[in-house]
């Protein structure tokens, strides 16, 4: 008897499987309800006393190599399993994952490279600045609204250190750093103490542009804006200046477009008017040629600024403003940039 058990013990050493069909066939072979040591324990009771001890601990010792088989097997198993898996050469790799440039630095770059091809350059400011950058030296008069605690995020009082409310603050440092002929676009973030909604951010972004020469004149700004509308939405639009007014400008304007969403027709965006503001603009005033000592009987200039966000909703047909900065990138793949 103890021979027989011998001999099912090397045959559980020396065996081996190909896969885990053969594994659990050895398994029913041993361990199953008739197999191999069901029948020897069965036996148990036919032993004679003295060989139950041995018998006994043999069929256990069966048992063990056979249960230690079967896990051996079975992560060798697995083992390989997984090692065919990472050298499959026909498996298609990973895609790499191409970012996309934010609506906003599209449209930012259209409007920069429209201009540059006429010969404007990009300047850029400080987002934080003073009170004669952003204000005083653009003809701001001491009581105006804009200075007021509600529009303007200040750092400290007296001299006043805030958070630029328009990109007009690098106008005044490209004057009093640089001769005319200016040609120059501003882009750049700006900030103003405003609830946050669908139609407005505190801070948002602005491309200004700046131009002062000998015999500047309006028509070189109307034209010049013509040049742009029609690059920036199409050769058939139209545009429509209509009287404003700003400290540093004088006469100064607000630039309609036609609507290109209904062609001029009426719709929801164009409130049924058929025009689009886009931007405001004017003659500098010569006040602020003055105190950034520009000779103003010699000089005259045109000055335009427009809301990047503004001009990218139109562009894009994005009907709220928060959406630019919660980073969702469901909202941010849909935008593919040429620039
Ligand atoms: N700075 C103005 C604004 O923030 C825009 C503007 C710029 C208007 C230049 C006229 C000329 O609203």
């Amino acid at each position: 008897m103890l021979e027989e058990i011998k001999g099912l013990i090397k045959e559980a050493e020396q065996f081996s499987a190909k896969n885990i069909d053969e594994i659990e066939k050895f398994r029913i072979k041993f361990l199953g309800k008739k197999g191999e040591i069901t029948k020897l324990f069965s036996e148990f009771r036919n032993i004679p006393a003295e060989q139950k001890k041995d018998f006994g601990q043999t069929i256990n010792t069966l048992k063990n190599i056979v249960i230690e088989k079967i896990t051996s097997l079975k992560n060798n198993l697995e083992d390989t399993q997984q090692q065919q898996v990472s050298l499959d050469l026909s498996m298609s790799g990973d895609n790499i994952e191409l970012g996309t440039r934010h609506p906003i630095s599209i449209v930012k770059n259209e409007i920069t490279d429209i201009f540059s091809r006429v010969g404007f350059i990009v300047s850029e400011g400080p987002e934080i600045e003073d009170d004669w950058h952003v204000f005083s030296g653009l003809n701001f008069p001491k009581e105006h609204p804009a200075r007021d605690m509600q529009d303007t995020f200040f750092i400290e009082k007296d001299p006043d250190i805030l958070l630029r409310t328009h990109t007009s603050s690098v106008q005044v440092r490209v004057m009093e750093t640089q001769k005319p002929p200016i040609r120059t676009i501003l882009p750049g973030r700006v900030f103003r103490n405003e609830a946050i909604s669908a139609r407005a951010h505190c801070i948002f972004h602005q491309v200004e542009g700046l131009y002062i020469d000998e015999n500047v004149s309006f028509a070189d700004l109307k034209q010049t804006l013509l040049y742009f509308a029609r690059e920036m939405f199409g050769k058939d639009t139209k545009i429509r200046l209509r009287p404003s007014y700003f400290p540093f400008t004088e006469p100064s304007a607000e630039m309609d477009v036609t609507c290109k969403i209904c062609g001029g027709k009426g719709c929801n965006v164009c409130k049924y008017t058929g025009w689009l503001e886009v931007l405001g603009c004017g003659m500098v005033d010569p006040n602020v040629l003055e105190s950034n000592n520009i000779d103003s009987e010699k000089y005259t200039g045109f000055a335009f600024g427009m809301g990047v966000e503004r001009l990218a909703m139109l562009k894009y047909q994005i009907n709220d403003l928060r959406l630019y900065f919660e980073n969702d990138v469901r909202f941010l793949r849909q935008f593919k940039a040429a620039f």
